[in-house]
C-alpha cells in the first residue's frame, strides 16, 4: 500500500517535472520562432534530444541554419560551456539535382509556394541577432559547405552535429568532414532524413561507404515518422469507411427498423 503510494507520488513528481521542462522549452521556441522554419513540436523534439547529450564534451555545429533560430535555442538551453558554429551560404539552397528527387526539384521550381521561403535564403544578420539573444560564444561561417566545411580547423570535437542542408551534396560533404569529429555519446541530428530523398541517400551512402556500425534512430513519433503517417492513413481510412460504408448502413438499418415497426404495427392492426 505504502509502496504503491510512493510510486504514485513519484509519477506525479515526474509528471510535474516534465511539465516544467516542456513549459521552459516552449518558451525557448517562442523566443526564437521568428528565426526558424522548424515547427514547434519538432523544435522541442530537437531541444529534448540535445538536452540528453548536454554533458558530453564538444561543440555544437549546425550546417544549414537559415536565420539561426534552431541553434540559438540549443545555445539558450545549453549555455556558454560550449562553442557554437553556424555554417550557411546565407544565399539559399544550391540547385537541386536528380539525386535529390523529383519532389525537391518540383519544390524548387514552385517559387510561389508559401513553403518556398525564397529558396531558404536568409540574411546573415538574422543569425547574428538570434545568437546574440542567446548570449553565447559563436561563429557564423558564411559560404558554400564544400568550400567552408573541409577547411575549417577550429572545430576539434563535436557533441551535437545538426545537419539541415536538405540536399544530397550538402549533407554528404558535412558527413564526410564532421561525422568523424563527433564524440562517442554525441548526437547527429539529420533534419531532412524523412523530408528529402537526397538527404536520406547521403546518409545511407555515407554509412555504407565508411562501413559504419552507427544506427539510425527515430526517437519518438513526430509528423515525419512513417509509422505515425501510416497510423494517420489508417485512421483516415477508418473515418472514410465510417462515412462511406458504415453510416449509410446505419441509416438504412434505422429506416428498415422503422419500416419493420410500421409493418409490425400494420400486422397487428390488420390482425385486429
Ligand atoms: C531548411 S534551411 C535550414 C533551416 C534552419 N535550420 C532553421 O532552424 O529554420 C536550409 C539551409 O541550408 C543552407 N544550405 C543548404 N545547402 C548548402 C550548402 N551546400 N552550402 C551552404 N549552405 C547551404 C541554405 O542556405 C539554408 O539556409
Amino acid at each position: 500500500m505504502l509502496a504503491r503510494l510512493r510510486t504514485r507520488l513519484n509519477k506525479l513528481r515526474n509528471r510535474r517535472k516534465w511539465k516544467i521542462i516542456l513549459k521552459n522549452l516552449s518558451s525557448v521556441y517562442n523566443k526564437y520562432s521568428h528565426f526558424t522554419m522548424i515547427p514547434k513540436n519538432l523544435y522541442i523534439d530537437n531541444l529534448l534530444l540535445c538536452r540528453k547529450v548536454k554533458d558530453e564534451p564538444g561543440d555544437v555545429v549546425e550546417c544549414g541554419v537559415w536565420r539561426g533560430g534552431m541553434i540559438a535555442g540549443i545555445a539558450e538551453m545549453l549555455g556558454n560551456s560550449k562553442n557554437y558554429y553556424l555554417f550557411d551560404s546565407f544565399e539559399g539552397l544550391p540547385i537541386a539535382k536528380d539525386i535529390d528527387g523529383i519532389n525537391a526539384i518540383n519544390w524548387q521550381n514552385d517559387t510561389q509556394n508559401p513553403n518556398y521561403y525564397d529558396n531558404c535564403k536568409a540574411e546573415i544578420d538574422f543569425a547574428h541577432k538570434a545568437m546574440q539573444l542567446s548570449n553565447v560564444k559563436y561563429e557564423c561561417v558564411k559560404g558554400w559547405f564544400d568550400q567552408t566545411v573541409p577547411n575549417y580547423d577550429s572545430i576539434k570535437v563535436i557533441s551535437i552535429l545538426r545537419l539541415d542542408g536538405d540536399w544530397y551534396d550538402s549533407t554528404m560533404i558535412c558527413l564526410i568532414h564532421l561525422f568523424p569529429k563527433v564524440v562517442k555519446g554525441g548526437i547527429i541530428i539529420i533534419d531532412d532524413y524523412y523530408a528529402w530523398d537526397g538527404c536520406s541517400k547521403a546518409v545511407h551512402d555515407y554509412l555504407s561507404k565508411t562501413q559504419s556500425r552507427s544506427r539510425i534512430a527515430t526517437p519518438k513519433a513526430d509528423i515525419y515518422n512513417p509509422y505515425l503517417t501510416t497510423l494517420i492513413n489508417d485512421l483516415n481510412n477508418i473515418l472514410k469507411a465510417v462515412l462511406i460504408e458504415i453510416l449509410p448502413l446505419l441509416i438504412r438499418l434505422r429506416f428498415s427498423s422503422a419500416s419493420f415497426n410500421w409493418e409490425f404495427f400494420n400486422v397487428i392492426s390488420s390482425g385486429w
